[in-house]
């Protein structure tokens, strides 16, 4: 929507899975925001602190020495109560009751759905996508992404050690939730011999095949990148494959919520650098409604409308190469 209203407050949070790069982000918004004479408050812990009113006045120094760190200042949650009409209403009573101007919300694909029915009902919002999944519709990339993947990457180079010295099979789980953007792209980056996803399906006679194929081609061993939303599961595979006897040893890795943690890396820190000054520029020039998205390399205004509306299809070409360059 446009501004009719002069901003000289504004809140940010952090919702759902906490991504690397949220703090450098908030640094981001804080500091654009005091440049532009706005009061920023931080919001303690999601929509559940909105609807608590858990509000901290910030200033420059506030948010310095966290653009490294991983996780959020603020906290973060999965809030139930903000689902409800009752937890959003009540919410909405915290905002005007600090007379806060406008939000800017950091978060996944629930939590933006959030910030568009609080601008919905009025409260003017601009999304951040932050989200390790890189599931969103309207960005190319989300905050977060580019770290879990250099994680992923370290910790798959060493369990590539191990794997070559036993000439095991390694069924390694990555996060994502329903989409196999993370796998495939470890695929390609990891040099994986198989991936995973939930948006092709797999039988387990295609895995027996392939890494039997891949011993054959003398490899010493065979790395499966297996995404969370994949059916099968890593789980039932590794104990499929043990059923099976199929003639090669497996071992499984969960490797969980270590995705999620860490210092962000360079790329993160200057899309998350980018667009948290671009969200406090969409709402100086009376925009809000919208999401900051990665377009090419142009940060865009996406109405949270379409975000909310359309489903992030993952491009196969990624799942294409990662299995040409497996050979
Ligand atoms: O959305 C980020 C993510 O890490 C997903 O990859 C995963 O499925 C989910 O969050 C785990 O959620 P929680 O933190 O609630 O356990």
């Amino acid at each position: 929507m446009g501004l009719s209203k002069k901003i000289e407050t504004i809140a940010v949070l952090t919702s759902g899975g906490d991504a690397p790069g949220m703090n450098a982000c908030i640094r981001a918004v804080v500091r654009t925001g005091l440049v532009n004479d706005l009061r920023v408050l931080g919001v303690e812990g999601g929509y559940e602190g909105l609807i608590r009113g858990t509000f901290k006045q910030l200033g420059a120094r506030d948010v310095g020495g966290i653009m490294q760190r991983g996780g959020t200042i603020l906290q973060t949650a999965r809030s139930k109560n903000f689902r409800e009409p009752n937890g959003q209403r009540e919410a909405i009573r915290q905002i005007n009751n600090a007379s806060i101007d406008a939000l800017i919300v950091l978060g996944g694909d629930g939590s933006l759905n959030g910030a568009q029915r609080l601008e919905e009902q009025g409260v003017p919002v601009v999304g951040i996508p932050a989200s390790i999944d890189n599931d969103i519709y309207g960005t190319d990339m989300c905050i977060g992404v580019d770290t879990a993947l250099n994680t992923i990457v370290d910790a798959i180079d060493k369990l590539r050690d191990t794997a070559s010295s036993h000439s095991r099979a390694f069924l390694i789980e990555t996060m994502g939730r329903e989409s196999g953007f993370l796998a495939v792209q470890t695929g390609i980056i990891a040099g994986a011999e198989m991936v995973l996803i939930p948006e092709v399906e797999t039988s387990i006679e295609e895995v027996a095949k392939t890494v039997e194929e891949a011993y054959r081609r003398g490899k010493t061993h065979a790395i499966i990148v297996i995404a969370e939303g994949a059916k099968p599961s890593a789980t039932e595979l590794a104990a499929l494959i043990e059923e099976s006897d199929l003639g090669f040893s497996t071992r499984l890795t969960i490797l969980g919520y270590i995705q999620r943690g860490g210092k962000p890396s360079a790329s993160d820190r200057m899309l998350a650098s980018r667009m948290g000054y671009k969200a406090v520029e969409f709402l100086m020039a009376g925009t809000s409604g919208v999401m900051t998205g990665l377009n090419g390399n142009e940060i865009i205004a996406v109405p949270l409308s379409e975000v909310s509306s359309n489903h992030k299809e993952l491009s196969l070409e990624y799942y294409q190469i990662s299995k040409v360059l497996a050979r």
